[in-house]
């Protein structure tokens, strides 16, 4: 049988990855104006790390980590997302702090695959490591809807909330425990067992009836600590400040252990609510829980694929990415077609020659099949007259071109 594309993995084609890498080069654009710089992590680690920062009470870990022994018997795990091990290599490079990091690349959950779900996504992530201030929370809002501006995704919102830290914790879970005490029975086979070990982690459940509970329950958010209120009010108040559209969620637990103060997710209108575009939040006891200094965090991440989609949604943007054949008829033309490649290219722009020989009502059929805006025949009339005949793919309209004027004109019609 013809080996198939495993579940839950996607292969990004040559016409969509012409927005893929829109979408990538954009956000490196912008981070780097925030003053991030690139770190690439492997995408295998320990699965310890995970165990140990992620967390063994979160789905992602609990349920969706791709793990196995390797030949020497040590358990290794496919990152299922990368602020783990982007905080490990800090310590363990040991680089200065403040650092302001991002990241791009694969990660890897064994989720059930359904919309927007997928078992291998790619996330273009950013940490900062060492800034304690509400500001650095409310920047990294500020630049996420930076690059949807500028990728001209218009619909998004950012929710948010704040979970407190280990101080205000620990009397919201009495109070929060207390409310579930008659309720056991309705939960979900899964929250009876969060609410044993990680009781915060119902707030995540998608069951309807757990939905239901939660509606009703008392809010994390009610019972910070006067510092984690302090800094969930500063931070409001930076949002407020801007034109950045957003809504408390006091339900945004996230479902990742590392979580303190703010937490946050985009969503996008067109997407709906359930499927958000990225997320993240204020972690400030991971790097010392990892063995590092004790070093307050912030980061969030998107998934690519889910920006992706949401701009598809959205219909901002075309898939055409041909925009320039050159046709000819004769090997003698064909001469003529290469010397015209190589100067267009040189003006930086893009053109596709088939070498095969072929005749011209062949060589339209190929543009049309590749969807080529603009084709240039040069045949021997052409030749003989010193022109090009600049044909429009899409009204059939074509015009012929002094040789030494088709650079202006075709900067003129293709945006280069
Ligand atoms: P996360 O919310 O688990 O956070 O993932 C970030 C984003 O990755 C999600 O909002 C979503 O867009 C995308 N994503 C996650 N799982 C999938 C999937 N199965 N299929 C498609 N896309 C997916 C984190 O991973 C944290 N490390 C973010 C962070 C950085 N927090 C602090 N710093």
């Amino acid at each position: 049988m013809f080996p198939k594309r495993l579940k839950g993995m996607l292969d990004i084609l040559p016409n969509e990855s012409l927005f893929i890498n829109f979408i990538i080069n954009k956000f490196e654009e912008i981070v780097k104006l925030y003053n991030f710089s690139l770190i690439r992590t492997p995408i295998l680690e320990y699965a310890e790390l995970y165990y140990r920062s992620t967390g063994i009470t979160s789905d992602i870990v609990n349920k969706e980590m791709y793990t196995f022994y390797d030949k020497k018997e040590r358990l290794l795990a496919l990152r299922p997302e990368g602020t783990p091990g982007v905080i490990r290599a800090i310590i363990e490079n040991q680089l200065p702090i403040p650092q302001r990091v991002y990241y791009l690349g694969p990660m890897f959950r064994y989720e059930k695959p359904q919309k927007g779900r997928l078992r291998e996504h790619y996330q273009l992530g950013l940490e900062i490591v060492g800034e304690k201030s509400p500001y650095s929370d409310f920047e990294l809002i500020k630049i996420a809807n930076h690059f949807f501006s500028e990728i001209n995704l218009k619909d998004t919102l950012t929710l948010v909330n704040s979970i407190g830290c280990e101080k205000c914790r620990p009397k919201f879970k009495e109070v929060f425990l207390k409310y579930l005490q008659d309720k056991v029975e309705s939960l979900c086979p899964d929250c009876q067992e969060r609410k044993e070990k990680n009781p915060l982690r119902i707030f995540d459940c998608k069951n309807e009836k757990c939905q239901k509970i939660i509606k009703e329950s008392p809010k994390v958010k009610d019972f910070l600590c006067n510092d984690c209120k302090n800094h969930f009010d500063r931070f409001l108040f930076y949002l407020e400040k801007s034109n950045i559209k957003y809504k408390i969620d006091e339900n945004l637990v996230r479902g990742l252990d590392y979580y303190t103060k703010t937490t946050f997710e985009f969503i996008s209108e067109s997407l709906g609510e359930k499927i958000s575009i990225g997320g993240g939040g204020r972690y400030d006891n991971l790097m010392k829980e990892l063995g590092g200094p004790d070093t307050p965090c912030v980061g969030f991440a998107l998934g690519l694929e889910r920006v992706f989609y949401a701009l598809k949604e959205n219909k901002n943007f075309s898939m055409d990415n041909k925009n320039l054949m050159i046709i000819y008829d004769c090997e003698d033309s064909f001469w003529e077609a290469e010397k015209l490649a190589n100067l267009l290219r040189e003006k930086n722009i893009s053109c596709y020659l088939n070498p095969d020989l072929e005749s011209l009502k062949r060589q339209l059929k190929i543009a049309d099949k590749l969807n080529i805006k603009y084709v240039i025949i040069i045949g021997e009339r052409e030749r003989e007259k010193g022109v090009y005949l600049l044909r429009d793919m899409i009204s059939g309209k074509q015009e012929e071109i002094k040789k030494e004027e088709i650079i202006a004109r075709l900067k003129e019609l293709i945006n280069v």
